[in-house]
């Protein structure tokens, strides 16, 4: 029956693969519809007493639970060697990684694209966009372009090398032309991605047919978002953005799912803000406060290892990603890192120019230009990872809490106060009341 969406509210990493983790073993299919290789979701597990890290970044975060269907759709894009090199990962780890679907119509990155992402931004010097070199702008743009490679092309021997062919005609002129690199040869290209096919061929499925079906037998099916609302290619911080839809419109197309059957949209809104890569951030820090967050809440990228750039929570940020995404409920996570502060600032709007803005400008340069306003709320010193109820967290923890979701638009749901899968309030059910 219900098909919830999950999606990030800011710039990604606000624990997008702990809340899907959370609600694996009430969920039957956990769906990742954009992105690839650039999304790095840490999961913390205990087992047997001990603590256990994985870093997931190309699989959906639902693999990590037995009972759950991991599905990448049509939406993604497909690095092949960082797919069986997770799913290798996993196994090794004892994880069964066998239920695994992957869309006949998602997008492969191929190694061209790999080489283009890095010499692109190389040659892009001071304005670039800081991505994480994996090749996802420019697979992104051959699917747009209709020059790209999907998955079922891998089992039609003959028209993979028409397309490897065409691309390649284009391709090597520029790399040879323009950024003076090595031509990439058809059958280098070939070689890699048909000694894939094999093994990818029992995974493939046609995945917007498996998820109707599952919705028509009653089962839960989470769309799982990469990234995050202001990465996202049309409502985010362009040109600094991903270069899919990360916000909940784009749950549909990337899965196949019509937007008759999303139930609910879950936003994940971390309790401060964090920044990898170039572009516009209002509240971002650059003293010791930026600092401690950094450190308190270790904000370093999952996938490239980069400090993340740090910032206080802006609620202006978080109204926006509930007009995009439609959100019912928020998550807020990493509560427990604003233990200790005398007071906690909250973003509520922008001075632009002198002029106050309570929403997002529409203009770039105007959001290049924001000043955050903020509020000022009193923090609070005590450990709150062990609390398990709201009621349980200091009153000015809680007073932060209920000030967020005010601004912010709609009801706070869950509050993560620590990695580990248990360190969560609950104060609405996630799959519906
Ligand atoms: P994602 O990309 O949105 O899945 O997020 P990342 O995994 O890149 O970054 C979130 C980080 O915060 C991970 O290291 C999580 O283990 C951690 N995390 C998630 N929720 C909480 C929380 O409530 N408190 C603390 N301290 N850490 C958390
Ligand atoms: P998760 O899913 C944070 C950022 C990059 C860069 C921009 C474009 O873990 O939240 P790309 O390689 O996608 O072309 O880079 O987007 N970026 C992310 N930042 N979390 C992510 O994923 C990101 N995926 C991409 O840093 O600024
Ligand atoms: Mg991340």
């Amino acid at each position: 029956m219900p098909a919830i969406v999950l999606v990030g509210a800011q710039w990604g990493d606000e624990g997008k693969g702990k809340a899907t983790d959370l609600m694996g073993s009430d969920v039957d299919y956990v769906v990742k519809f954009n992105g690839g290789n650039n999304a790095g979701h840490t999961i913390v597990i205990e087992k047997d007493g001990k603590r256990e890290k994985y870093a997931l970044h190309l699989l959906p975060s639902g693999i990590l639970t037995p009972t759950c269907t991991p599905v990448i759709g049509n939406g993604v894009v497909i690095d092949l060697a960082v797919l069986f090199e997770e799913l290798d990962g996993l196994e090794a780890r004892g994880v069964d990684t066998s239920r695994l679907l992957v869309s006949a119509n998602a997008h492969i990155i191929a190694p061209y694209n790999r080489v283009l992402d890095k010499v692109t931004e190389r040659f892009l010097g001071s304005r670039k966009i800081g991505t994480t070199g994996r090749g996802i702008g420019p697979t992104y743009a051959d699917k747009m372009a209709r020059n790209g490679i999907r998955v079922q092309d891998l089992f039609d021997e003959k028209i993979l090398r028409q397309k490897v062919e065409a691309a390649l005609a284009f391709k090597n002129q520029i790399l040879a032309k323009i950024y003076n690199r090595r031509a990439v040869e058809v059958d280098e290209v070939m070689d890699e991605l048909l000694g894939y096919a094999e093994r990818l061929r029992p995974m493939v499925a046609d995945t917007s047919l498996v998820l109707e079906k599952a919705l028509n037998e009653g089962k839960t099916v989470l769309l799982e978002a990469g990234q995050a609302t202001l990465l996202d290619v049309d409502h985010g911080t362009y040109p600094f953005v991903t270069s899919s839809n990360a916000t909940a419109g784009g749950a549909c197309t990337g899965s196949g799912i019509p937007p008759t059957r999303v139930d609910r949209v879950i936003a994940i809104l971390k309790a401060y803000s964090t920044r990898v890569g170039e572009g516009p951030f209002p509240t971002e820090l650059f003293d010791a406060n930026g600092e401690f967050l950094r450190k308190t809440g270790a904000e370093y990228g999952t996938t490239t290892g980069r400090p993340r750039r740090c910032g206080w929570v802006d609620t202006v940020v978080g109204r926006f990603s509930t007009r995009i995404n439609g959100t019912t409920d928020f998550v807020i996570t990493k509560l427990d890192v604003l233990t200790g502060l005398d007071t906690v600032p909250v973003c509520v709007a922008y001075d632009v120019d002198g002029v106050r803005h309570d929403e997002m400008p529409v203009n770039q340069t105007d959001f290049h230009h924001a000043k955050p306003i903020y509020e000022e709320l009193p923090g609070w010193w005590e450990d709150i990872s062990t609390c398990r109820t709201f009621e349980e967290l200091p009153g000015n923890a809680q007073a932060y809490v209920l000030r967020l979701e005010e601004l912010i638009g709609a009801r706070v749901s869950a509050i993560g106060v620590g990695p580990g899968r248990d360190e969560i309030i609950s104060r609405h059910s996630l799959l519906g009341d």
